[in-house]
């Protein structure tokens, strides 16, 4: 196993360049995260997916552009490329390396039941066309792809909407196969939602989507900014007329950008009567304010697409300063090695398999993560209490096999481990199975 020096959380996150950034996008994604990245306790990890916009984008100027220009957004609103690791996904090519190798633990019967690819082939079935219709492999091979990402930098935290969800347990599933197989090499990713994070409105007042062509560009002119703010959909009460907030987009969208005071200011205008025309002059100042101090940088950036490809090389040469031993590590460990070398150890070998027990992580469906020390049989020799999270589990059974020499193959009785009992108390347990065992092995001679 490689050896981190990092002990910081990994937060790992890619947003696939199909498109030009909105205001949705920035309240949603793109300031909660460039927040998150100034922590301390943790370490970044921020990528432009642009093989995954292969799978749904045919213009080759469109995803270019749009490398650009989020790559220029995210820069703009604050992102340290000093502090993050901040890359292109295609200037990473371990990652499609290590695409093969899930590919080849994860069963595809798993891939068939994957939301996006089910939804086309449920569109497919409902209207009576054959149910692989226009279904390209990669849309299949997505979530392998999004695995690689994700396990090639053993990302502890991996934040995404609701939809990605099932794409994190499924990398999970990748690791603890691959890890099954070859050893303890990846470490199990874990989902993060943020609730609190606003869902803004678009134009027409339902979410803001490129698929439903009601965004705000993040950085458009002011100019344009104010005529698309006034654009937005409200109802036809008269000046004067006290207006409601619940269901108003444009008091929504104010919100995501206003103080708790500067909210309220609004609510009592619009009990007032304020007149839809000044209520947006109101908001367009608002956001103007935000975003007028990254227009400049972000105007500077798009002009100087040379700077922005000479930072992301930069980015991808500091991420591949991991990737690079890890792919190497994993090659070695799944046989792809130097004929000359010493299949120094058995791990991944069926006999290996057959005779050493195996470390299983896990998720119970209380949302805590496990682990089991299970036999070549499958017999259940140590289970843990629930973890918090998927890296304090980690921990605890890297701790085990530090400690422990687990020539333990041969436990009857399950030893419980958790977080609140101590380590020695466990190895001090441990210990006391092995001389029962050396005991029985005696009392069997
Ligand atoms: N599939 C993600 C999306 O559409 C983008 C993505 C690609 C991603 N690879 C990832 C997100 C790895 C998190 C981790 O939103």
């Amino acid at each position: 196993m490689t050896t981190e020096t990092s002990t910081r959380t990994r937060v790992l996150t890619g947003i696939t360049t199909t498109g030009t950034p909105h205001l949705g996008n920035y309240v949603g994604a793109i300031r909660p995260t460039v927040q998150a990245s100034r922590n301390p306790a943790t370490q970044g990890f921020y990528f432009l997916a642009d093989y995954h916009a292969l799978i749904k984008c045919d213009e080759p100027a469109r995803i270019q552009r749009s490398t650009l220009e989020i790559a220029a957004s995210w820069i703009a609103a604050g992102l340290d490329p000093e502090r993050v690791m901040f890359y292109r996904q295609s200037d990473i090519p371990e990652i499609p390396e290590l695409t093969w190798f899930l590919t080849c633990v994860t069963g595809k019967g798993v891939l068939n039941r994957a939301h996006a690819y089910k939804a086309s082939v449920d569109k497919n079935n409902a209207a009576g066309n054959d149910p692989d219709a226009d279904v390209s492999a990669g849309l299949f091979m997505y979530p392998v792809l999004m695995g690689a990402d994700i396990l090639m930098f053993k990302a502890h935290k991996v934040p995404v909407g609701r939809d990605q969800i099932q794409h994190i347990e499924m990398a999970r599933d990748m690791a603890s196969s691959f890890n099954h197989l070859y050893g303890e090499h990846l470490v199990l990713p874990e989902a993060v939602i943020e609730e609190s994070v606003a869902l803004l409105p678009g134009l027409d007042g339902r979410k803001m989507s490129k698929s439903y062509d009601n965004t705000i560009p993040l950085f458009s002119s002011s100019a344009q900014l104010k005529k698309l703010i006034a654009s937005i959909v409200t109802d036809s009460r008269a000046p004067g007329e006290a207006k409601d907030t619940e269901g108003s987009a444009l008091f929504q969208i104010y919100q995501a950008f206003a103080s708790p005071e500067e909210t309220a200011d609004l609510a009592k205008a619009y009990a007032d009567g304020i007149a839809w025309g000044d209520a947006k002059q109101v908001l367009f100042e608002r956001i103007d304010r935000e975003v007028a101090p990254m227009r400049a940088q972000y105007e500077e950036l798009i002009s100087n697409p040379a700077k922005v490809d000479a930072l992301l090389l930069k980015g991808a040469a500091k991420a591949r300063e991991l990737a690079t031993p890890f792919i190497k590590e994993l090659r070695h460990a799944v046989g792809l090695r130097a004929l000359a070398s010493a299949g120094s150890n058995n791990v991944g070998t069926k006999q290996a398999r057959t005779a050493i027990p195996s470390f299983k992580q896990y998720r119970e469906k209380d949302g805590q993560f496990y682990f089991k020390l299970v036999d070549p049989q499958g017999k259940v020799l140590l289970q843990s209490l629930g973890f918090t999270s998927p890296k304090d589990a980690g921990l605890a059974i890297a701790r085990l096999q530090e400690n422990t020499p687990l020539a333990i193959t041969e436990l009857g009785p399950q030893v419980v481990l958790g977080h609140e009992v101590s380590i020695d108390l466990v190895l001090a347990s441990i210990d006391s199975l092995v001389s029962e065992i050396a005991e029985r092995v005696k009392s069997k001679g």
